[in-house]
């Protein structure tokens, strides 16, 4: 063989080991991928076990809930739910007349509201509303800066809807003001914070009287009017519910924060023995973001997150539930994934930031329906600032949202049969009492409002499905969710006229008809 042939044979040697090694590298790198996707994929599976909530599952969550209801309400930290006293008694019922204000505190904005009643219920609308961001600052402040600034907001406020028909410093004003944080009541009007939930931290007043304080700022920015019902946004939302619908019984929120409250005899709460009420009734702000139940399906995610936040150990139904920590519980299985792989993309040091996706943005790619998921790739990418995402790992991303929002929204269901089982309004079908379809069924409405539940389809839809599978389709059908727009600021409104009205309507809280 010629030197030319020799030389062939090496090189065609070379090229075959080159190929059998650059074919070997590839294996190599395949196995390694499949077995990184396979870790993925078990992550994946570990979530959804620890997330599952068979009806079995929720109705013992609905027995928790009534139970923790009975305790909370027979002493003062008889249960994680404080069961708070609100002083409501009585229920708007569309006799109110005049023109109220409202002031509704409730996360990163603030709203202040004008309401003209005129003694009709469909006469209320369209009230005066305007929102305002409270600047970031104000929210770890003291109290007299954040009042200040509200009421200095308000002051213009007033000033500018009053001017068509003569603004006049002297006049007195009525105030209904919601505070959808935790509030102890003394009083319809007066009541000590707890403590903050949802980011906020003045540590000033905690412990305080929050109306009380209002009142003073508003003393000092020179407007004459005054605070005359202290409303969690709960209460605002029933008392709209209630203003349109007397078979509204409960209210519901599913927002940044959740929470619920609902109408109890008084003399079922035994912690204030001796209360006593023109109606024999009065509203309960049942603060159920603190409830627990060993019954709840926990992850290691929520102990994480729970463990890192600035209230361990409380607001645990709310960890689980609502629109503040979804989007974070997503993103902490997502870190995990990719820790395990590198199929989110290689750099994803934004994903270690607490809170960055949030719970809209979740949602939107949730529910992304086209073909090759272009919403998640286009959020993912803003988000992260990271370059496409494989269409396998958008669709792990579409998954776990679905894991974390369907365990969202069907825990939220089964507390709400809770309440309705507290109440004996769950048709006997959780109670074990009587049968589907009985009389005692009666029409119930649960008012509702917060973006999770309004904004975000398959939250709610979930909700619904979870609600006909606890009670049966037949008795689910006695139970109304209604969405009362606007409800924790014009409630408050309605109650300070209400409270206000110096001869209470007839039609007062005893019109809720109670087991
Ligand atoms: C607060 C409640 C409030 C709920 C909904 C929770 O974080 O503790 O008082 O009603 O959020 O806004």
């Amino acid at each position: 063989m010629g030197r030319i042939g020799v030389g062939a044979m090496a090189v065609v040697g070379l090229v075959a080991v080159a190929a059998v090694a650059v074919a070997g590298v590839a294996v190599g790198r395949s196995v390694r991928s499949r077995r990184r996707w396979r870790r993925v994929l078990g992550v994946l599976r570990e979530l959804e076990d620890a997330c599952e909530t068979p009806v079995g599952r929720l109705r013992q969550v609905v027995d928790a809930m009534a139970v923790e209801m009975h305790a909370g309400l027979a002493s003062e930290g008889g249960s994680k739910l404080k069961m708070l006293l609100t002083f409501v008694d009585t229920l708007p019922n569309g006799n109110e007349k005049g023109i109220y204000y409202a002031l509704d505190l409730g996360g990163t904005n603030f709203r202040v509201l004008q309401v003209q009643l005129e003694g009709r219920r469909s006469s209320i609308f369209p009230p005066e509303v305007e929102q305002q961001p409270i600047p970031q600052h104000l929210m770890t402040s003291t109290r007299e800066d954040l009042f200040d600034f509200i009421a200095a907001s308000l002051k213009e406020f007033v000033e500018r809807k009053e001017v068509s028909f003569g603004y006049s410093p002297e006049k007195r004003r009525e105030l209904g003001f919601t505070v959808s944080f935790p509030v102890k009541q003394t009083s319809v009007s007066s009541g000590i914070l707890i403590r903050w939930t949802k980011g906020f931290a003045i540590h000033d007043m905690v412990g305080k009287d929050i109306a009380e304080s209002l009142q003073l700022a508003l003393a000092r920015n020179g407007l004459n009017m005054r605070v005359v019902a202290l409303v969690n946004d709960t209460v605002g939302t029933l008392a709209l519910g209630h203003y349109h619908d007397p078979d509204t019984v409960a209210a519901v929120i599913i927002g940044t924060g959740t929470n619920a409250c609902y109408v109890e005899r008084t003399d079922a709460i035994i912690k204030c023995q001796g209360l006593v009420t023109t109606s024999g009734l009065m509203v309960v702000n049942m603060e159920w973001g603190s409830f627990w139940s060993s019954h709840l399906p926990r992850t290691s995610y929520d102990i994480d997150l729970d463990a890192e936040s600035p209230n361990p150990n409380e607001q645990g139904f709310e960890k689980m539930i609502s629109g503040m920590y979804l989007g974070e519980i997503v993103r902490r299985v997502i870190l995990r994934m990719s820790q395990e792989s590198d199929i989110f993309g290689a750099s994803l040091s934004n994903l270690s930031i607490p809170f960055i996706l949030r719970t809209p943005l979740m949602a939107a790619m949730h529910e992304d329906n086209s073909p090759d998921l272009r919403e998640v790739d286009e959020k993912w990418r803003e988000m992260l600032e990271v370059p496409e995402v494989p269409k396998k790992a958008r669709k792990v991303i579409v998954k776990v949202c679905d894991i974390v929002t369907r365990r969202a929204a069907r825990l939220a269901a089964a507390g709400i049969v809770g309440i309705l089982k507290k109440i004996g309004r769950d048709g006997g079908s959780i109670t074990g009492g009587r049968s589907r379809g009985d009389a005692r069924m009666r029409r119930s409405v649960v008012a509702i409002e917060g973006g999770l539940y309004t904004s975000y389809t398959m939250f709610r839809e979930y909700l619904l499905e979870a609600l006909r599978e606890i009670l049966g389709e037949d008795d689910a059908r006695h139970v109304i969710l209604k969405v009362t727009e606007d409800g924790s600021g014009l409630g408050a409104a309605l109650l300070a006229a209400a409270s206000h009205s110096s001869t209470p309507p007839p039609n007062t809280v005893d019109s809720v008809q109670m087991p």
